[in-house]
């Protein structure tokens, strides 16, 4: 089987850096035209900079994927430059250093993490879908999740919350896309270095190897990891493949709440080491 995009034009929200921009290098490579919708009008110039220099033929507007106005303006120009869309990467989300209990939350924050996880998905998705069923040739969505949308993750619960919302929409949405053979899956990635999560500046060095605790390959995740993950969810890799999640996460999840110990092994048991129980 040939691993080609050919002749596909895919849509990569928030392309514009970390996982995103992973995806349209990826998805390029193979030969597919990119549109990226990136909100922030620094990384524009630089986006199709580097998508050019890399021989893609990419178009990158800027645009709120939270406003319809701006998604509305997203498809026509895709409409307009390609005629198509077979893959939509619904990749936009963030934590908005949103760290604090329920009861700290403002309204206004859960709102806001609400708009910006969940909410967008709904309008980018229902936009974009004339355009995708138009060719009658079928499609991909491909919704990135979180490890956080499949565990609970205290002091951040408004964005686990509506990263379980992103299965419900994938599962739901694959059903109701299926007759249209328009595919619907999501990635889970756990913690990427990315310019949302650097991985410099949130884990101070001495704890460098911490990440060897508890996912099981042994260290965080690289944009390039969930790319690969959406170069299968895209192409005929896995055409019989809809309403479900790929986790991109070294294991993580499966590991569940088991931790490596001092010697190399793993448990489910507290580590307690000499230093922690110090006077
Ligand atoms: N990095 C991680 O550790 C991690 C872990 C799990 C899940 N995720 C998920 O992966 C996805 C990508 O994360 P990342 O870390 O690569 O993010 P990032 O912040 O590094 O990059 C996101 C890009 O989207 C753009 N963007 C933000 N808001 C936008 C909007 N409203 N409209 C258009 N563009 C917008 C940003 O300018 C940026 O270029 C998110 O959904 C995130 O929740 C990330």
């Amino acid at each position: 089987m040939q691993i080609t995009l050919d002749g596909k034009v895919a849509l990569v929200t928030g392309g514009g850096a970390g996982i995103g921009k992973a995806i349209t290098e990826a998805f390029g490579g193979l030969g597919a035209k990119i549109a990226v919708a990136e909100i922030d009008p620094k990384k524009i110039d630089a986006t199709r900079a580097a998508l050019s220099a890399a021989g893609i033929d990419a178009i990158v507007i800027q645009a709120d994927v939270q406003r319809t106005e701006d998604v509305e303006a997203v498809i026509a120009e895709i409409d307009r430059k390609f005629g198509r869309l077979d893959v939509l990467v619904n990749n936009v989300g963030h934590h908005l250093f949103s760290f604090k209990t329920l009861e700290a939350m403002e309204e206004a924050e859960m709102d806001a993490l609400y708009n910006i996880n969940l909410r967008q998905l709904f309008i980018v998705t229902k936009y974009a879908l004339p355009l995708m069923k138009r060719g009658g040739h079928g499609g991909s969505i491909i919704n990135v999740s979180s490890i956080e949308g499949f565990r609970g993750s205290s002091y951040n619960i408004a964005y686990t919350a509506f990263k379980h919302g992103v299965t419900g929409f994938t599962r739901g949405l694959a059903i109701e896309l299926s007759d249209q053979n328009i595919r619907v899956n999501t990635i889970a990635p756990e913690t990427t270095d990315s310019e949302q999560v650097p991985l410099a500046g949130f884990i101070k060095p001495q704890f460098k190897d911490i990440a060897a605790r508890s996912i099981p390959l042994g260290r965080f995740g690289y944009p390039s990891d969930s790319a690969g993950a959406a170069v299968y969810l895209a192409t005929d890799l896995s055409v019989w493949v809809t309403g479900t999640t790929i986790h991109v996460d070294g294991g993580g999840l499966a590991a569940g709440g088991m931790q490596r110990t001092p010697d190399g092994g793993w448990t489910v048991s507290p580590i307690v080491t000499d230093s922690a129980m110090g006077a």
